[in-house]
């Protein structure tokens, strides 16, 4: 039935009825009722990001919302463009190409396409296809990654890095912490992934999800979406989501686990999850700026040093990520990491 051309291929079809793999449990589906329609996470100028009072507003968002959105940062729209236009090109590409790259045919873990989240640990599958790339090299990038996308996703990480260090140099001294010597700059940065994200549209959007509410491992997340919208944001009142509305040319910054544990709490990783759309194929394509797998992460020692008491254990970063996609944990706090 699925053809080999993944969720993608399903949508293709025309069924008229969600297949029932997908059909998600009351408890992870978006109800109406759970959407704030006042709500919204702040917009960050990133023209003047060295001014105090920008900084403040980074590092406050970082900390009451763990989402923000920037505009007129320094990666041009045309970088922008033409990934979202490469994201397309390859999932049009036919079944067979893709499936080079399904972890049954994939010569390499750095590079994957697939379908859902976190598919051994979920009861139910996700309304998505992806492409995951991880990053080793240039040259490495040139030899693995699909020739569909390679160079525009290389283009857009590499554009993308300049904001990246602004945004963590900001957050950093928001910690008291003013300079990122290299070693903190591997802690923080040391290595890098992207995904091309494919949410087809879908027969019964509403018993269903793009992606199930989960919070990002990363240190930070960079997400590019298209136009379509269907990213929402836990708030901080219990049950309320906030819609994340696209805005042309801007980026969603999010704070990951590994930024919360680092901070000893003060930046939050936050839940988000997509809902499925009934009339719309949509795209999003997100960079995690993460930890090198080999780093030891805890609360950063110049907190410590000035007498704040850490909230969470070191952990070995590839553990960490290891124990979240085995038990499809969704969020920090069920990782019993609590120190
Ligand atoms: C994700 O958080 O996994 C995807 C976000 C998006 O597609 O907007
Ligand atoms: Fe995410």
């Amino acid at each position: 039935i699925n053809q080999g051309n993944g969720v993608k291929g399903l949508s293709e079809l025309g069924l008229k009825a969600l297949p029932k793999q997908y059909i998600q449990p009351l408890e992870e589906r978006m109800c109406m009722t759970n959407i704030v329609p006042q709500g919204s996470i702040p917009i960050i100028d990133m023209s003047n990001w060295e001014d105090p009072k920008v900084a403040k507003s980074i590092c406050d968002a970082a900390s009451e919302w763990g989402f923000f959105q920037i505009v007129n940062h320094d990666v041009p729209i045309e970088v922008l463009e033409n990934v979202k236009d490469a994201t397309y090109n390859f999932f049009m590409m036919p079944a067979e190409v893709k499936n080079k790259y399904s972890k049954e045919h994939s010569s390499s873990n750095n590079v994957r396409f697939g379908t859902s989240f976190t598919p051994q640990a979920e009861k139910a599958l996700e309304w998505k296809d992806y492409l995951s790339l991880f990053y080793i090299s240039e040259e490495e990038a040139s030899s693995l990654w699909p020739s569909v996308c390679r160079e525009q996703v290389l283009d857009y990480m590499k554009k993308s890095e300049v904001v990246i260090k602004q945004l963590l140099q900001v957050l950093m001294k928001g910690l008291n912490v003013n300079e990122i010597d290299e070693a903190k700059e591997s802690l923080l940065m040391g290595s890098m992934r992207t995904n091309l994200n494919y949410y087809p549209k879908c027969p019964n959007p509403e018993l269903t999800v793009g992606v199930g509410r989960h919070s990002d491992v990363s240190t930070l997340t960079i997400l590019l979406q298209d136009e379509i919208g269907g990213l929402f944001v836990r708030g901080n009142q219990g049950d309320d989501w906030i819609h994340v509305p696209p805005i042309t040319g801007s980026l969603v910054i999010n704070v990951g686990d590994a930024l919360q544990i680092m901070s000893n709490g003060r930046y939050r990783s936050v839940e988000h999850r997509v809902v499925a759309n009934g009339s719309k194929n949509r795209i999003s394509v997100p960079i995690f700026v993460n930890p090198r797998p080999v780093d030891m992460i805890g609360p950063l020692p110049e907190l410590v040093a000035i007498g704040e008491k850490p909230i969470y254990k070191q952990v070995l970063y590839s553990d960490y990520v290891k124990h979240f996609f085995r038990n499809g944990v969704r969020g920090l706090s069920e990782l019993g990491l609590k120190a």
